[in-house]
């Protein structure tokens, strides 16, 4: 472990590590007896640590076990294959020392890449592949396109962070959203997929200064998730998990909206029942 691990947030980071732990453990022992081949996909690998930054409540700092090192130690039925993605070169190099340290003859690849280009063209490698797909992105990097072929393979599990905390500062409360600035705009229609988001805005009762009709977008972060969440149960109908997870800081803001949708039609029962069953319980 070097001292300059990645450093993400406290308490929901360990809650969202948890979830996807207990998924990795239940799919490959739910899925050990059959042929396929299983493949973990991290698509935001990180380094394979986290350096916790301290929350407002406590001054300590920790270090986490990343989502990487918990998919290589899954030690039941370990995954066939792992793939690792990571556009940070420093990341990279600290992933292929913590590779060789665990890898334990599996085979891993590390692919210094962005995450979107990688996931778009992989339909080849994974035929006849299933296997579970973690999209933990800081931001906004998670583009619509990415998730429309992702569905499309029909192969990965996927839980996927989206980041609701970002997406809000993004949209000014009290504006029209036609002076919202054009690289918002193009970064809100790659995340949605289309100008959806514009529906959080309505005509208030109050006219701006020159007499025109002010517009406002209401308050809060359900309507945002919601358009999202709508547009994920059209794209996958029953494969879409109706459940989420709010991922809050210590001062109770939600940060990201932890989600999931199940590979394919087949494995709606046994996967939408282990993810359902996780998120009740952590
Ligand atoms: C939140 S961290 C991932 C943490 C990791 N899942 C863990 O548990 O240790 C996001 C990672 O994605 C990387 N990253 C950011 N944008 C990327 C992109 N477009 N493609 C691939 N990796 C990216 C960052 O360098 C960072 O390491």
């Amino acid at each position: 472990m070097t001292t300059d691990s990645s450093q993400f947030g406290g308490k929901w980071t360990k809650e969202k590590l948890k979830i996807l732990e207990n998924y990795l453990d239940s799919y490959t022992t739910a899925l050990k007896n059959q042929s396929f081949d299983l493949v973990y996909i991290d698509a935001f690998a990180g380094d394979g640590f986290i350096n916790t930054v301290s929350d407002a409540e406590s001054d300590t700092k920790e270090f986490l076990e990343g989502s990487v090192l918990r998919a290589l130690k899954i030690n039941d039925k370990p995954f066939d294959q792992l793939v690792l993605i990571e556009k940070n070169p420093h990341r990279i190099e600290r992933l292929e020392t913590l590779v060789e340290e665990y890898s334990n003859h599996r085979d891993v690849k590390i692919e210094q890449a962005d995450a979107n280009d990688y996931l778009s063209t992989c339909g080849k490698f994974l035929r006849g592949k299933r296997g579970v797909l973690f999209l933990d992105p800081f931001s906004t990097e998670v583009s619509w396109q990415t998730l429309e072929k992702i569905a499309g393979y029909e192969s990965l599990d996927t839980w996927l962070l989206f980041p609701v905390s970002a997406i809000s500062r993004m949209l000014p409360r009290e504006k029209r959203p036609d002076e919202i600035s054009e690289n918002l705009v193009e970064c809100l229609n790659k995340v949605y997929g289309d100008e959806s988001w514009r529906e959080l805005y309505t005509e208030s009762p109050q006219q701006t200064l020159f007499g025109e009709p002010g517009y406002e977008r209401n308050p809060g972060i359900d309507g945002l998730v919601r358009i999202y969440k709508e547009k994920l149960r059209s794209l996958l109908g029953r494969r879409f998990l109706e459940k989420h997870r709010d991922l809050k800081n210590s001062k109770n803001s939600t940060l990201f909206a932890f989600m999931f949708f199940v590979g394919n039609q087949k494995g709606i029962s046994l996967a939408g029942k282990i993810a359902n069953h996780i998120l009740d319980e952590i």
